[in-house]
């Protein structure tokens, strides 16, 4: 095997290989995506494809995500998280076996500065799909758990809210175990733990602060006024402030109902805005209610 590995550190360099101890599948590293609490996560080049590789020491916790991936890509007509292609084991020099599984490499853009570049009606239209792509992860009984900014991934062509990492996946009505403090709304003192539509909703404002304010803050005496405060600040998404508070404060039960007051507000917005061409854009805006998601932001674009 050929490898670089230092006391099994699980760090590889380009050109390195992992070859699967079952599948025997050869994996040729071309350099690392990331790094996180559980894992490392390589891209590799196998069978002539592109794939991410997550290789980790924790076999239990790597078992539970495989399960969950597994789960989540039966979920119907879902794309949210990354499709699953092999599970593996990997030995290495001093006969330590590691687990690691490969699964569909997500290339695009960070969410914030997808946003900082194209603006807020597109952070709008990624709220609506990422919306409505946890609504099917909540339908089919789960939670998504661990959502922050580092979990989102904006394909182009078309534009697409991708998530990565599905260690947080909790059934609904257990306990969410893995999350991060900065989207975790117990650790704001604004709810439990336990997996239902709205921890995941809190999550969501939680990304929205984390584009708009790049260094993150601690908890205060007072939470909901100090986050509050910290939504509102951003003058820039006035329009939908009534929304975002209201997630803070777990009154959505589903993602669906935040969905609709999000496009409520979009279509508000169009309607005053373009007063001289009525027909046409009201034509559109009832478009929007029965148009999926997709060609809701493509509706969306027309006007950008
Ligand atoms: N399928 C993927 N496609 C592209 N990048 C990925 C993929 N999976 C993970 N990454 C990158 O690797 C990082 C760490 O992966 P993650 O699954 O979050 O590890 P951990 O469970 O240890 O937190 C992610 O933040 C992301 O940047
Ligand atoms: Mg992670």
């Amino acid at each position: 095997m050929m490898h670089s590995v230092k006391k099994d550190n699980l760090e590889f360099n380009k050109g390195d290989t992992i070859i699967g101890r079952w599948q025997q599948t050869r994996y040729t590293v071309m350099r690392q995506l990331g790094k996180g609490m559980i894992g490392t996560v390589y891209l590799c080049r196998a069978k002539g494809r592109l794939v991410a590789l997550k290789i980790s020491e924790q076999q239990m916790q790597m078992t539970t995500e495989v399960n969950v991936m597994k789960e989540l890509n039966e979920v119907q007509d879902s794309r949210l998280g990354p499709f699953l292609h092999e599970v593996d084991d990997w030995i290495s020099l001093s006969g330590q076996v590691y687990s690691f599984y490969a699964m569909e490499y997500i290339a695009g853009e960070a969410i914030h500065s997808y946003v900082r570049d194209k603006g807020e009606e597109w952070l709008v239209v990624l709220l609506i799909q990422l919306l409505d792509e946890l609504d099917k992860v909540h339908q089919a009984g789960y939670v998504f758990g661990d959502l922050k900014k580092e979990h989102i991934i904006i394909e182009k062509h078309p534009v697409t809210v991708r998530c990565i990492d599905v260690g947080g996946m909790t059934k609904r009505g257990r306990s969410v175990k893995e999350y991060s403090e900065f989207y975790d709304r117990a650790y704001w003192q604004l709810g439990t733990r336990k997996a239902e539509p709205s921890y995941d909703l809190f999550a969501l404002v939680m990304i929205v602060l984390s584009i708009y304010y790049p260094n993150p803050f601690k908890r205060r005496s007072l939470p909901l006024p100090f986050l509050s405060q910290k939504v509102t600040n951003i003058k820039r998404l006035h329009l939908i402030h009534p929304i975002l508070l209201n997630a803070l404060s777990g009154k959505y039960d589903t993602a669906q109902a935040m969905k609709d007051a999000l496009i409520k507000t979009v279509v508000k917005k169009r309607t005053k805005r373009s007063q001289p061409q009525k027909s046409a854009t009201s034509y559109l805006i009832q478009s929007v209610f029965v148009a999926s998601v997709a060609s809701l932001y493509y509706i969306l674009s027309l006007f950008l």
